[in-house]
């Protein structure tokens, strides 16, 4: 048998969503085929169908052989699944986590390799729960790969991984697999679609491609900018949330402000001698590898985490003194997905409403608003939890705007968002700037990195280079953000 997967004529629906939409696709044995596609296009259905997680309206499919509705206990051994957000135990230290799943898998404690590429040899001691997000992430694509699972897939495994690891990451699977393993590997990252052996693109729950990668163009731009063409295009339209700012105007000086900001946890240092200050109107951007100190910095600044040494002050307000009114300023929009799973995504929006002290009468208008500018009306009536990850980053977005702040905290808002939809994003970041809005941002999307005015490169807690896009580049000699963000981090005794 050629074929890992034989799927026919198959359609998935969720009450009015109609998920998967008469699709057939045959994936071959041995090979790496990666499926691309838009949020909500269906990846994550089409995974979890073919494994026998969710039983299909109508359509035949043959996993390994087995029906996977009626032969699920036959096919999971020979699975290995990596959800989007993976089961970590985490008050379990990395190195447990790994022998657990060895033991699960029964297979031997071998984890030299998996602890090299994943960068977590000097962390097999901490807790998974104190990882930074990149490196959890890594850590469950380790735990999946153990024990060589015939057939693999991976639901968005890079998303959040620094551009250095994640170079590796497909060098890791390669190494990792024999020529028999099949591997199924969502993504989002368009440039990572060169690497895979065939390429899937599915839109509204339909296959609209189904080839070589190097059809789609020879070179990464190209291919790029014919996936966005399947896709339907950019939008180009006016930032509605921007408009309805009013031009802020009266601080001059900095408007975040980082004063010898420090967290250390025993005796390792998360965050060291952190000072910068960001003007009205400005976008920071703080860059950096996983488990830099990004988040960190970013929970101490809204007052999330208590410092060890130093403060941050916003809009001159000091955040350890009075973190209830400089919160008021601010706009927060965590890494890691944090409103209520449960609410519909209209009920989170009226929660932050109220909770930033919109007016009674003016609630339920704001919230109608940004349910349209962020594409949202198809979903208003959906549980938080179930949406798709780059939904629930539309929503994290939304509720950190709501109440019009004058200050806005991204922690990487674009991860795990398509293409289409992160230009929509950076189109509202870039006019919200024009209006005087100060804006702090991380981000592994090295392109991105272009639309700040400054970046912080940060590595091991520190900041080693701080300038506008420009400066960064010609200090390291390079061309591009991402060969500037290895070249510098590699001088300052990164690997
Ligand atoms: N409670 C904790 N105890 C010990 N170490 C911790 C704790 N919380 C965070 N750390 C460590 O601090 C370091 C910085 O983590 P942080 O989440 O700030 O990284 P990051 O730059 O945001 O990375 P990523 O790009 O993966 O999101 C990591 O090594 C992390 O394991
Ligand atoms: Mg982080």
């Amino acid at each position: 048998m050629n074929n890992t997967v034989e799927i026919k004529n198959l359609t998935k629906t969720f009450g009015k969503i109609t998920a998967l939409n008469n699709l057939s696709l045959n994936i071959e044995r041995g090979k790496i085929t990666g499926l691309i596609g838009a949020d909500g296009a269906g990846k994550t259905t089409l995974l979890r169908t073919i494994i026998g997680l969710l039983v299909p309206d109508r359509g035949e499919i043959s996993t390994l052989g087995f029906n996977p509705v009626t032969q699920k206990d036959k096919l999971t051994p020979f699975i290995g699944y990596m959800p989007q957000k993976f089961g970590l135990y985490e008050d379990l230290t990395v190195i447990e986590n790994l022998t657990l799943y060895a033991d699960l898998k029964n297979v031997s404690h071998d984890f030299d390799k998996m602890l090299e590429f994943t960068k977590l040899a000097p962390f097999q001691d901490r807790l998974a729960g104190a990882l930074s997000g990149g490196m959890k992430q890594k850590l469950g694509l380790a735990c999946t790969l153990l024990g060589s699972p015939e057939f693999i897939l991976l639901d968005e495994p890079s998303v959040g991984v620094d551009p250095i690891s994640r170079r590796d990451l497909m060098q890791m699977v390669r190494e990792m697999i024999n020529p028999e393993t099949t591997v199924l590997w969502s993504t989002a990252y368009l440039d990572e679609a060169h690497s895979f052996d065939t390429a899937v693109v599915i839109d509204k729950g339909k296959v609209i491609y189904d080839g070589k990668p190097n059809n789609l163009g020879t070179t990464a731009q190209e291919f790029e900018s014919k996936v966005i063409e399947l896709m339907g295009g950019y939008k180009q339209e006016v930032s509605k949330i921007a408009e309805n700012y009013i031009m802020l105007k009266d601080i001059k000086d900095c408007t975040v402000e980082a004063d010898n900001l420090e967290k250390k946890y025993g005796s390792f240092y998360a965050v060291k001698n952190n000072s910068f200050c960001i003007r009205r109107g400005e976008i920071f951007g703080l860059l950096g590898p996983n488990g830099a100190g990004k988040s960190t910095s970013f929970k101490m600044m809204c007052g999330l985490a208590k410092p060890t040494g130093g403060t941050a002050r916003i809009m001159g307000i000091d955040i350890t003194k009075d973190p209830e009114r400089a919160r008021s300023n601010l706009g927060y929009m965590a890494q890691k997905f944090s409103l209520y799973g449960t609410l519909t995504v209209r009920e989170n929006l009226e929660f932050f409403a109220s909770a930033y002290g919109i007016k009674f009468k003016n609630r339920a208008s704001k919230v109608q608003e940004i349910i349209e500018v962020f594409g949202l009306k198809d979903f208003a009536d959906q549980k938080s939890e179930e949406l798709p990850l780059g939904l629930k980053q539309r929503l994290s977005m939304a509720c950190a705007l709501i109440h019009n702040p004058p200050v806005l905290f991204l922690d990487e808002p674009t991860s795990g968002v398509d293409i289409i939809t992160r230009h929509d994003f950076w189109n509202h970041i870039t006019s919200l700037a024009k209006k005087g809005v100060t804006i702090l941002v991380t981000t592994h999307f090295m392109d991105e990195a272009e639309y700040c005015d400054r970046i912080s490169l940060f590595y091991n807690g520190e900041t080693i280079a701080l300038g506008t896009p420009r400066e960064l580049k010609e200090k390291a000699g390079a061309q591009t953000m991402e060969e500037t963000f290895i070249t510098l981090i590699k001088e300052s005794g990164g690997k």
